[in-house]
């Protein structure tokens, strides 16, 4: 006889309770664990009643499932993977450019489109959960993960973020189309003291909520599904220990219906690394107490979990609670009625297909950023006809693909050979920046490669052939920047410059007196005022994704124009860190012994082949108080000769109020397509209330006075247009 649970006319909360009141303690802890695929999983499923795996790929989520629905009450697993630009870690699928260079597009549409891609691909090989988007804000560049992030806003990281979701979990989640998104890492794990990971973020409650947790608002907001517990401790506690954050902040403040996973073995470190609890057992409770609902990787929290219930140290209310949160989820996502396994012919249909290809493509071309351009030496005229391309990364899978997709870290940690974890990665479909500048030049432009130098190694470079075709060329195209083993988790740095002989072979490049354009492949800002000084042109490609090297070679021969901005500081130094835009007001002038603190280029900076000019700004409020709406106008002529894209931002500063607020802070931001001498007035809108501020009491509050409102093309001051409104 089919039980309540199972059907599907009944609600998600109704089956839940249903199947909630069949279980036992054992299967309702058993929910609650998540660990990898090499952890014996027939046994996880049969004893343990586990509720979710990671990073299990290939043929083993049907294998997985099916053993899971013999099983007493057949309760789907749940699987989650890292597919945090796309489904990077599998074989034949789209690769797009990572976050921090999608920020770069301010394009929210794109990236939910993007997003969509993701979560189609993912799920035609039977996943249903991406442990993305990251949320953390980055503003201590030297910090590893700096490119898994949207930058260094908290405007800007919510909008991006609550775009994705959207793109991940669609409509409703039980569309066929739908998975699970998470934000992480619940909260300020960016705030890596020192860059170094997973350590200490000493933030104040005031600065907590001034900074770090309005993205992660954005996402309950956004609907997001899941949450991410950080490594981090604020102010001594763990964020895996914190009830504070994961139960009356975003449960009870914010309304969350989702649930919260813990970061890999961070219940685990509660007793092991961070030393807040003397027992596993200790860290056990702790994790429950705090909210975490899902454990990922401690395997140890089956056994200790359910003695801690038997011991009357936590109440099965308790687990009851959190089993619940996630079988809700398995059943709004449709999970029980389809039990959504791997399909190879779709898969063979939308892996990589020509369609999403295509969004790779549209992704990268607006992910990258034109840094400089002196007298207009992009796009190639017609003049250049032969091309010295050199550099290290000019042919290089890694350094292009980026963290979190292969040969990054994660890859050697998780991958199970036995497998389809590409442990055979297959990289023709990937264009690298070598063969889409080859494919595009054709017969009318001749294109020489010559490697130049290795990224790491300085001994080991050809500085003498490459100066040599350089020499023969009437352009250089050098192709410089970091790679893998110089991002990620566990990978912060000391130094920002570049690595190997890459300086050296750039001064010699600079030597031969033609035209140099950099292009940089990097996974985050390098300190690199050589090239801004000396270079004719740079373009910033960031890790662009499989189609890179297409959109880049577009870019450089015109074909494209490109649009985007920093969603971070580039800093002249790395002494100058952190150097985000959104500083508060000091009285020292803003200068070291040595420098000055600006950023070599700031937050929302980015050219074009063509000139926008701001005229005529125009503010006015509907109503002055909390309820009303902020509407600014300006012009914006194209004076070039060639169709553009403006991202035009608009930022606040709150001239006088009862704590210090930053110089300035995005608040709004609008994109213009205008043709070549088109004038077009663009309107950005604010909700008063967004003026808001965080009081000494760690309240929001609107205080009546005068707000600055700055609209442009960049964060820098020379930038920007300016008026006085009144809040009353
Ligand atoms: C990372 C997370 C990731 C998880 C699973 C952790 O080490 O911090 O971002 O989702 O591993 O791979």
């Amino acid at each position: 006889m089919r039980q309540r649970y199972q059907d599907a006319s009944h609600s998600p909360q109704d089956r839940t309770l249903d199947l909630l009141s069949r279980m036992t303690l054992e299967e309702k802890i058993g929910q609650m664990c998540q660990v990898d695929g090499r952890h014996d999983p027939e046994t996880w499923i049969q004893e343990r009643h586990i509720g979710s795996f990671l990073h299990v790929t290939g043929g083993e989520p049907e294998r997985l499932q099916k053993l899971a629905s013999e099983t007493r009450l057949g309760i789907p697993i749940l699987f989650g993977i890292d597919a945090i630009h796309g489904h990077a870690f599998q074989n034949g699928a789209t690769v797009f450019p990572t976050q921090l260079a999608l920020a770069s597009s301010w394009n929210p549409q794109l990236l939910e489109e993007v997003a969509r891609v993701t979560a189609v691909e993912v799920l035609s090989t039977g996943l249903h959960w991406t442990f993305s988007p990251v949320l953390c804000i980055g503003r201590d560049t030297r910090w590893g993960r700096i490119g898994e992030t949207f930058g260094e806003d908290p405007y800007l990281i919510g909008v991006l973020a609550a775009a994705m979701i959207r793109g991940y979990q669609g409509e409703k989640l039980s569309d066929p189309c739908s998975i699970l998104a998470c934000a992480k890492h619940f909260a300020a794990y960016g705030e890596s003291l020192g860059g170094r990971d997973s350590a200490e973020s000493e933030v104040s409650e005031r600065k907590l909520r001034s900074i770090f947790l309005p993205p992660f608002k954005e996402a309950v907001r956004a609907g997001c599904a899941t949450f991410m517990a950080g490594y981090n401790a604020i102010d001594g506690t763990p964020c895996s220990a914190s009830r504070r954050l994961l139960t009356e902040i975003l449960r009870e403040e914010w309304g969350f219906s989702g649930f919260v996973v813990s970061d890999w073995n961070n219940v685990g470190h509660l007793h092991t690394t961070q030393k807040v609890a003397s027992t596993l057992e200790e860290a056990c409770e702790m994790a429950l107490h705090a909210g975490n609902d899902m454990i990922m990787s401690t395997p140890e929290f089956y056994n200790t979990a359910i003695r801690l219930v038997k011991e009357g140290r936590i109440k099965e209310g308790v687990i009851d609670a959190a089993c619940s949160r996630i079988l809700q989820l398995k059943f709004r996502l449709g999970l029980f009625d389809d039990k959504r396994y791997p399909d190879k012919s779709r898969t063979a249909d939308v892996l990589g297909c020509n369609a999403h290809r295509e969004k790779a493509y549209e992704a990268a071309l607006e992910s990258m950023v034109l840094l400089k351009n002196h007298e207009g030496t992009l796009p190639f005229s017609d003049k250049i006809k032969r091309i010295a391309l050199i550099g290290p990364n000019c042919d290089n899978v890694q350094s292009q693909l980026g963290d979190w997709s292969f040969g990054a870290r994660e890859f050697e940690l998780i991958a199970v050979p036995t497998l389809d974890y590409h442990p055979e990665y297959d990289v023709s479909p990937i264009i690298t920046l070598r063969e889409g500048i080859r494919r595009r030049a054709c017969e009318n432009v001749q294109v020489v490669y010559e490697k130049g130098c290795d990224l790491l190694d300085e001994s080991s470079h050809s500085i003498g052939r490459a100066i040599k075709i350089a020499d023969e060329s009437d352009a250089i195209i050098a192709v410089v920047g970091d790679t893998n083993i110089l991002n990620g988790e566990t990978r912060d740095r000391t130094s920002l410059e570049l690595t190997g002989a890459q300086q050296d072979l750039l001064c010699a490049l600079k030597q031969t007196g033609k035209p140099l354009v950099v292009v940089l492949v990097c996974g985050k800002p390098l300190t690199v005022p050589w090239i801004a000084a000396n270079a004719d042109a740079v373009l910033l490609a960031w890790n662009s994704g499989m189609e890179g090297g297409r959109a880049v070679a577009d870019l450089l021969f015109g074909d494209h124009n490109p649009c985007g901005k920093l969603a971070i500081s580039f800093p002249r130094h790395i002494g100058q860190l952190p150097v985000y835009y959104n500083q508060l007001p000091g009285w020292h002038g803003g200068t070291y012994v040595e420098m000055d603190s600006e950023p070599l280029y700031a937050f929302g900076y980015g050219l074009s082949y063509t000139q926008f000019i701001y005229t005529d700004l125009q503010v006015s409020l509907t109503e002055t108080g909390a309820g009303g709406v902020l509407t600014a106008s300006v012009k914006i002529r194209n004076a070039g000769t060639r169709e553009g894209m403006e991202i035009v931002q608009l930022y606040v500063h709150d001239v006088y109020s009862s704590v210090t607020t930053p110089v300035k802070v995005l608040k709004g931001f609008q994109r213009a397509a205008l043709k070549s001498g088109q004038e077009s007035t663009v309107t950005i809108t604010v909700p008063v209330s967004a003026l808001s501020l965080i009081d000494r009491q760690c309240r929001e509050v609107l205080e009546p006075g005068e707000f600055e409102i700055m609209v442009g093309s960049s964060s820098r001051d020379e930038d920007l247009l300016r008026q006085l409104v009144t809040v009353s």
